[in-house]
C-alpha cells in the first residue's frame, strides 16, 4: 500500500485481519466480477449460498453443525437462538475485551476502562449513542475464567441463548484460550460430541418449525459470498497455512530475540499468523486485566512509526497479522525493520525521552 505522500508500505494490518488473501487477488476479483455480471443480490436462496455451506461444514471434517445461515450483519443471528430448547432465552454471554462487530448488543467490554475491568456487566464501547436497552441482555465473563461461566450459567443458565467468542482474544492482546476453555483456532472442530451436535440443531429449530424468519433482502449477498468462495479456494493452497504461520513465527522470534539482546523487554503472544506484541511484560498475558500491565504507549510510539519509517505497516495496538500474499521476500524486509524500530526505542529510553528527531 502507499500512503498520501506516496511511500511504499508493507501492510501487516490487512484490514484488521479481512485481507487474508491480500488486497487484490486476481481470483477474488475474477469471481466478484463473474457474479457482477449476473446480479448484485438475489432476496433468496442462492447457488452459491449452498456451495459455501457445504464448504464450511465439509471444512469441519464431519463435526460440523450441520446447518449455516449467511446473514448480512451477525447481531441478526440472535433471531433463531432464543426459542431454542422451547422456550424463550433472551441473553447472550461475550467475554471482556473481545470484538464481534460493531452491533450495539454486542459492542460491549470491547475492552472495559480499567476500573470496570472484571465486571460480571456489559460496559458499553461508546460514550454515547449506545442505548442502554440493547445490551441489557447482554452478560460479560473475563476470557479464560472457568469459574466466573460457571457463576453466570449458575445464575442465568436458563436465560442463555448462545456463547459468543472470538477462536481466540485477538482483538484484545491475542490471548489463546487455556485447554480447558477451548483449543487454538483450526485445531479441532466445534461441536464435538453427538450431544453438542444435537443441542447446535436446536439452536436451528426455532427457524425449522416456522417460530422465526430468516430474512434480510442482502443476507448472503450473492458477492459477498462469492468472495468468500474464492478466498476459501485460495487459502487452500497446499502449504498456504504452513507458510503464514511461519512467517508469523519468524517475526515473533525476531522481536523477541532482538529484545532480549538489547535489553528491551517485551513478550509476544498468538497463534499463527495473528499476534500480540506486549512491552514491559515477561510472561504471555491470559486475559485482557493482564494486558493492562503492559506499557501501552510503547508500541503506539515505538516500534511503529520507525516501523512506519521503515516501510512496515502496522496497527496502533501491537497486533500483527500475516497473510497469504506475505513471502519471504516481504519477511526478509520486515526482519532489519523490526530490529532499527526496537534500536530506536533504546535510544528513545536511553536519552531519557527526549533527544532531537526521536519521534
Ligand atoms: C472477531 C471479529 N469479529 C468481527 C469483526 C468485524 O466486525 P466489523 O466489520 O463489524 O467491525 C472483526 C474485525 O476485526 C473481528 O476481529
Amino acid at each position: 500500500m502507499y500512503d498520501a505522500d506516496g511511500h511504499e508500505l508493507l501492510d501487516y494490518t490487512l484490514a484488521w485481519g479481512l485481507l487474508i488473501a491480500g488486497s487484490c487477488h486476481p481470483r477474488i476479483n475474477a469471481a466478484v466480477r463473474d457474479q457482477l455480471r449476473r446480479s448484485y443480490a438475489v432476496g433468496a436462496g442462492h447457488e452459491l449460498e449452498v456451495r459455501l455451506a457445504e464448504r464450511l461444514t465439509g471444512s469441519a471434517a464431519g463435526g460440523g453443525p450441520g446447518y449455516v445461515r449467511f446473514l448480512r450483519q451477525r447481531d441478526r443471528a440472535g433471531g433463531a437462538a432464543p426459542g431454542a430448547g422451547g422456550h424463550r432465552r433472551d441473553k447472550i454471554l461475550k467475554f471482556e475485551g473481545h470484538y464481534h462487530g460493531w452491533m450495539n448488543n454486542v459492542l460491549v467490554s470491547h475492552p472495559p476502562p480499567p476500573a470496570d475491568v472484571g465486571a460480571a456487566r456489559p460496559v458499553p464501547a461508546l460514550a454515547a449513542g449506545q442505548p442502554a436497552a440493547e445490551y441489557a441482555d447482554t452478560l460479560v465473563a473475563p476470557w479464560n475464567d472457568l469459574d466466573a461461566l460457571r457463576a453466570a450459567f449458575a445464575a442465568h443458565g436458563d436465560e442463555i441463548a448462545c456463547v459468543i467468542t472470538e477462536p481466540l482474544l485477538a482483538n484484545s492482546g491475542c490471548c489463546e484460550p487455556r485447554p480447558l476453555l477451548g483449543r487454538p483456532a483450526g485445531d479441532r472442530p466445534c461441536p464435538r460430541r453427538a450431544g453438542d451436535l444435537r443441542r447446535a440443531r436446536a439452536a436451528f429449530a426455532p427457524l425449522l418449525d416456522g417460530r422465526t424468519v430468516h430474512s434480510g433482502s442482502n443476507n448472503g449477498s450473492p458477492v459477498a459470498v462469492a468472495a468468500a468462495l474464492a478466498t476459501l479456494e485460495v487459502l487452500s493452497e497446499p502449504d498456504t497455512y504452513d507458510t503464514m504461520h511461519a512467517h508469523g513465527r519468524a517475526i515473533r522470534r525476531h522481536l523477541e530475540q532482538e529484545a532480549s539482546r538489547l535489553g528491551v523487554d517485551l513478550v509476544t503472544c498468538g497463534a499463527g499468523s495473528v499476534f500480540s506484541v506486549h512491552f514491559g511484560l515477561r510472561k504471555p498475558p491470559r486475559c485482557y486485566a493482564d494486558t493492562l500491565a503492559a506499557d501501552a504507549t510503547a508500541f503506539a510510539r515505538f516500534p511503529r512509526p520507525p516501523c512506519c519509517t521503515n516501510g512496515i505497516y502496522l496497527l496502533p495496538d501491537g497486533r500483527w497479522y500475516v497473510g497469504a500474499t506475505h513471502t519471504d521476500r516481504e519477511l526478509q524486509r520486515t526482519l532489519p525493520a523490526i530490529t532499527a524500530a526496537l534500536q530506536h526505542r533504546l535510544r528513545w529510553r536511553l536519552t531519557g525521552g527526549g533527544g532531537r528527531g526521536q519521534h
